[in-house]
């Protein structure tokens, strides 16, 4: 039997069993007239008590399900006259739709990131110490509410994408004018919004491998193929595009070329030019997400220009950018840049989706933009990521040693660590689950078993170096 009990689970070990039998009845797993295991088979496979099968038999036939006869066993019954089903066959219906189910393994993280006393490696979100929470208060009090409660154009907030064409220009030398921008919730849904309206089922796309976008199930879910495009320390190899566009007919490529989600990769700026040149040539898209740009480290050398600028407005490359690295990832803004006719394309779907972003997040975001201290904040996180960095660097040699190898990301929120002896992911999270630590195995980004990255941005500072010690302790 694949099915296994959940022994972290609440339910008692009856009722899940029950339950297992009863969904499998209704999906046709078990036909009417079928036999069941014997009880002692079954609580030998399950390795629980035999009273335990005892329970939940018994719960299966007071709803008439089953039946058991002398002779014969434990059968389905052969008919549902009189059955009690409370509810639709929710098993059946959560096994369908479109979208693919998350991988257990990731269930699994988040479910024990929010126990008691974990140290959290393994998000990608800031810890709330570095959110403005000041600035935002104040921000808050001068909103006029009467103005924020209907609905903003799907395109966004006029005042916000003009905002966003200041900040772009003056912060990363990006031209552009507010038809040529989207607010979306978050980048997240911009990536959603690339697979809805630009491409359908079955085309095929590159992306770097390791990736954070090869985490998502958005691409799986529209029925979209991947193909890896091998990173190395200066970013994806722009030569392996026209490969994979010759073998597959890729649509487009998907990059992260900034700090990127999980290695810390900075793509050079002569594959920057070799992958617009290689784009421009097959005349395929580049999507740029730039989800950390803004968060180049203290010591780090200047940012290069972003592909959207090197390209010049000739319309190659839809740019990707989001407040969730730099300000607070719960207000959910991101946008996109991109050919006015991807924008009208996107605003209308979004339409559709949601009726636009929250209006009262873009609204707070845009007087944060133009009252408060934006580059100030911006300017004390990055120094603050700079601090928990080292701290953390500083830690993993202290403590985990010739254990394993890490880098030294000159911007974003994580290390991108090589374990010198290769785990099982599964072994490898619950060993850490163990010693009250938590960080993402490398595999669920694509790569290949033995990384692991671990969040400087998530955690509490103060519990950086314990939480590595506790990984020392582990490894
Ligand atoms: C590379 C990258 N892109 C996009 C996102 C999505 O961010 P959000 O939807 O919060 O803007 C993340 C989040 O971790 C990320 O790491």
């Amino acid at each position: 039997m694949d099915w296994m009990l959940d022994p972290a689970s609440e339910e008692p070990l009856f009722r899940q069993i029950a339950r297992h039998f009863e969904e499998c009845i209704f999906t046709g797993t078990y036909p009417p007239g079928s036999p069941l295991p014997t009880e002692r088979l079954l609580a030998a496979q399950l390795q629980v008590n035999r009273s335990t099968i005892t329970e939940a038999y018994a719960e299966l036939r007071a709803s008439g399900l089953i039946h058991s006869r002398q002779g014969s066993g434990t059968r389905v019954s052969e008919h549902l006259w009189g059955v009690a089903q409370r509810q639709p066959n929710w098993f059946a219906y959560t096994n369908g739709g479109t979208f693919i189910p998350t991988q257990p393994l990731v269930k699994r993280i988040r479910e024990a990131t929010a126990r008691p006393g974990i140290i959290a490696f393994n998000g990608g979100e800031m810890n709330p110490e570095l959110f403005p929470h000041h600035e935002l208060q104040e921000t808050m009090h001068t909103l006029p509410l009467t103005r924020l409660l209907g609905y903003l154009p799907p395109e966004g907030d006029p005042a916000l994408r003009l905002s966003l064409c200041d900040y772009m220009r003056e912060e990363h030398g990006i031209v552009a004018t507010p038809d040529q921008i989207l607010i979306t919730s978050g980048a997240q849904q911009a990536l959603h919004l690339i697979t809805q309206c630009l491409l359908s089922p079955g085309d095929a796309i590159a992306l770097e491998g390791p990736s954070y976008m090869y985490s998502l199930g958005v691409f799986p879910s529209a029925g979209l193929r991947l193909f890896r495009l091998p990173v190395d320390a200066d970013g994806l190899e722009p030569e392996q595009v026209i490969q994979l566009y010759r073998k597959h007919k890729i649509k487009l490529v998907i990059t992260n070329p900034t700090y990127q989600n999980p290695t810390g990769t900075v793509l050079s700026l002569k594959r920057r030019k070799r992958l617009l040149a290689v784009c421009e040539e097959i005349r395929i898209p580049v999507i740029e997400d730039e989800a950390y740009g803004a968060l180049r480290l203290d010591d780090a050398p200047p940012p290069l220009p972003t592909l959207v600028s090197l390209n010049k407005g000739n319309g190659l490359v839809v740019h990707i950018g989001s407040f969730s690295k730099t300000v607070a990832p719960g207000l959910r803004i991101g946008w996109v840049v991109a050919p006015p006719s991807v924008i009208s394309r996107m605003a209308d779907a979004k339409k559709e989706i949601d009726h636009g972003t929250s209006t009262l997040s873009q609204q707070l975001l845009t007087a944060f933009l133009q009252k408060a201290d934006w580059r100030g904040h911006v300017q004390q996180l990055k120094t603050a990521l700079t601090r928990r960095r080292d701290l953390m660097r500083q830690a993993l040699s202290d403590h985990v040693g010739d254990k394993a190898t890490w880098n030294h990301p000159k911007g974003g929120y994580s290390i991108w660590c090589q374990l010198k002896k290769t785990i099982a992911d599964q072994d490898l999270i619950e060993k850490a689950i163990a010693h009250g630590v938590l960080f993402m195995p490398g595999t669920i980004y694509g790569a290949e078993p033995g990384f692991i990255r671990l969040s400087y941005a998530c955690p509490a500072e103060s519990e950086i170096v314990e939480g590595i010690r506790r990984l020392g302790r582990m490894l």
